[in-house]
């Protein structure tokens, strides 16, 4: 825990406000004064303002530092519903919706205090307390600021003190208005296979929302992040923004809504659909966390905000170590057997990697993993496949110098198994409905305590019994569909919410033990992948399509949210490309193999090799360093980024020619983020002669950063389907 190094209190009695006027002040009546809750971090701020006239609390800011707040006094336009509430004076959209418990369907909320902690020197958190004047409701609003990173995180607690239940039909975790003449939206989404697709449009009059109802496997159409621009369409370096994502593994929404005077009110939070929530009297309902940042210097420095936060507070160990694995999945699938599982970690070691990652398919024996139709609950090893169990793969990894990981998906269970045949009621599946498959299989009902113990148990007692196993691949396979819990009885609408809880509840669990087992979270790809489930997982497998001509727009779409640390790229067998294309794509972000090793050539596998050494060599660059997308994808036919370590004294620099007109010509690209005084070696690594791009040089040059920065230098072919890679170095 972090010392509290200060706590300042500012208490406002609530009977300033609770006059129950809503107008203006009466005569004779003196009225309070206003107070202004400036919330900064090192270049942004986002200020509320409490009236002294009604007690409300209004969003009267949210840009660049101001070098005054109380210029704000001059202010004439009355602000924004800092958290909008319905059945009142409300016209729009609502943050929160509650019905009290005498059914009264309305919520008003008025300022009664706030407190400010400064947990350290970086991260100040800002609780506001709003009450409704006429019930004993509380609503906290939590900003918490982290100043280097200028990363804004909000989320809300609700705690309800009346004598008997109430229900909350909305319950967003944050609400922010902007006022621009024009607001432009980029959303990502996709689907198995092609996520992270980046769509940008207008917002028009009215109300657009992106948003998941899937349950588990949440974010398989949707991802649940966005940039919005205001004003012009930002690009990588310039254009006002901010970049927005919450930190919830299920059902999401943000809500864009332009009223009348082009106001926009943006709602993030838990999706309320089908999920009205019974708060029993005495607790408190939380929020997940809307996570955004403010840039006015374009997509690019948002992107690195994310990154830098994401890295230090987002992921988990975001700034620890990590290993390079050789996984069996797209070179065995669930055809394997110990001779077969010992020769890929002989072929662990002979490529230099870290770690093997036995994948789906071993375990099961009364109904075999043979294939994606059995098996799945039952977590003992395959007694046919390996009649040694996993410990003595463990050992034989650990003979070779290499560590063992291995596949699970412990939420999840198909019909045919025994897990399923003893607990038929530990499913989700409605009552007079024909069961409902995804990949052949059903969804644990996780809000029981007792499958929430067998899922804590498969992966404990699979740690405690096999203790050398040093990586987990943690998958989800499917979305909730005819879902109902047994559990759960009258409250079926707690369901989507009460899953993603329990599910952090065992995560949490597993941590405390666990605190830093690297774990790769999997949901057929990246159908789960966000900030509420990564504060568990060191980093996520981005997509089952490994294509690299595909996969270049799926890490590019990725990028701009997560850090490259975090994202998994396995060079494999699909595509047609190189080698070379194959393995300089999934560089740019935590690389490693799903190929089959003893096929490669001997050429192949020295370059591979080489590979290794380098990615070894830079990875500290590539994975830390600042981003910068030089040219995208979506614009042109190429693809070129770099990373600049914090020093400015080594960079990494990645391009892919994608495809080529007929007399297309590749300009110089100027490089971003070096020192301009510094003189760089430019030197062309990864070279393969199979692959190689005919305008890479063997040779180092050396340029200033000037002018690297300002003239800019030839990188990659004009050839299709090449790639290059750069290091810079001072
Ligand atoms: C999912 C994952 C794959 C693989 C298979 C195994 O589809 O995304 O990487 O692990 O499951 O069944």
């Amino acid at each position: 825990m972090k010392k509290i190094l200060c706590l300042i209190i500012i208490f406002c009695s609530i009977s300033c406000f609770s006059s129950g006027q809503t107008t203006a002040t009466q005569p004779g009546v003196t009225q309070a004064p206003d107070i202004l809750l400036p919330l900064s971090t090192e270049n942004t701020e986002l200020i509320y303002k409490v009236s002294g006239r009604d007690g409300k609390l209004v969003q009267v800011y949210l840009g660049p530092r101001l070098s005054s707040v109380s210029a704000l006094n001059q202010l004439r336009d009355a602000g924004h519903p800092a958290y909008a509430t319905f059945g009142t004076d409300n016209l729009f959209e609502p943050a929160i919706r509650m019905t009290h418990n005498d059914g009264n369907p309305s919520l008003e909320l008025k300022y009664v205090s706030h407190v400010t902690e400064t947990a350290d020197n970086n991260i100040t958190i800002t609780k506001i307390m709003l009450r409704d004047p006429a019930y004993p409701v509380e609503v906290t609003l939590t900003i918490k600021t982290y100043k280097a990173e200028d990363v804004v995180e909000q989320w809300v607690e609700i705690v309800q003190k009346e004598a008997k239940p109430l229900t909350i039909y909305n319950y967003a975790s944050s609400m922010l208005h902007f006022d621009a003449d024009k607001y432009w939206l980029s959303q990502f989404h996709g689907d198995w296979a092609e996520e992270m697709k980046m769509q940008e449009s207008e917002l028009t009059s009215g109300i657009k929302i992106l948003d998941t109802k899937l349950g588990t496997r949440a974010h398989m159409y949707q991802t649940p992040v966005f940039f919005l621009s205001l004003n012009e369409k930002s690009d990588e370096t310039s254009g006002e923004l901010i970049a927005g994502t919450l930190g919830w593994s299920g059902n999401f929404r943000f809500l864009f809504e332009i009223d009348e005077k082009n106001s926009l009110r943006v709602i993030s939070g838990i999706n309320p659909f089908a999920s009205e929530y019974t708060i029993q009297p005495g607790k408190v309902f939380k929020t997940p966390s809307f996570i955004f940042t403010y840039s006015n210097q374009g997509k690019g420095l948002a992107s690195r905000n994310l990154h830098h936060w994401a890295t230090k507070y987002g992921i988990l160990d975001g700034n620890g170590p990590r290993m390079m694995l050789l996984n069996n999945w797209e070179t065995t699938y669930f055809n394997f057997d110990e001779p077969k599982l010992t020769g890929l970690l002989d072929d662990t070691k002979k490529m230099g990697l870290d770690v093997f990652l036995l994948d789906d398919g071993w375990f099961a024996n009364k109904y075999p993993r043979e294939n994606d139709r059995a098996g799945l609950g039952d977590w003992q090893e395959n007694k046919t496949k390996l009649p040694n169990g996993l410990g003595y793969l463990v050992k034989e990894a650990d003979k070779r110098g290499v560590k063992f990981g291995i596949w699970i998906e412990p939420e999840m269970v198909n019909p045919k198994s025994e897990l399923y045949e003893t607990h038929p009621d530990w499913v989700l599946k409605l009552p007079n409905r024909p069961e409902h498959y995804y990949r052949n299989q059903l969804v644990l009902d996780l809000t029981n305590p007792k499958v929430q113990e067998f899922v804590y148990n498969t992966v404990n007692d699979m740690l405690t019994n096999n203790p050398g196993i040093a990586f987990i691949k943690w998958d989800c396979n499917r979305m909730m569909t005819n879902a109902y819990s047994v559990f759960l009885k009258d409250k079926q609408s707690h369901l989507y919410v009460d899953y993603v809880n329990s599910l952090y509840g065992v995560l949490d669990r597993l941590r405390q033990k666990y605190p830093k087992l690297p774990v790769m979270l999997c949901s057929g790809g990246g159908g789960r992948v966000d900030y509420g489930s990564l504060k568990y997982f060191t980093d996520f497998w981005a997509s089952d399509n490994t294509d690299p001509l595909e996969r270049v727009y799926i890490q590019w779409g990725y990028s701009y949210f997560f850090p490259s640390i975090s994202v998994c790229n396995h060079i494999t067998s699909w595509g047609k490309q190189t080698l070379k294309f194959k393995t300089d794509v999934a560089m740019m972000g935590k690389m490693g193999y799903d190929i089959p090793v003893n096929e490669l050539t001997e050429k192949e596998l020295k370059f591979s090799q080489d590979v290794i050494a380098n990615y070894k060599r830079l990875s500290d660059v590539i994975w830390h360093g600042d981003l910068y997308r030089i040219a995208s994808p979506y614009e042109g036919n190429r693809a070129v980024l770099m990373y600049v370590n914090s020093a400015k004294n080594k960079a990494v620099l990645f391009a892919y020619t994608l495809n080529s007109r007929y007399g297309e010509a590749f300009n110089r690209v100027r490089l971003q983020g070096l020192d301009p005084v510094k003189t760089y070696k430019v030197q062309e690594i990864n070279q393969s002669n199979e692959g190689r791009a005919p305008g890479g040089t063997a040779n180092p040059r050396s340029y200033t950063g000037d002018y690297l920065m300002k003239i800019g230098i030839a990188v990659g072919s004009a050839s299709p389907l090449t790639s290059a890679v750069y290091e810079i170095t001072e």
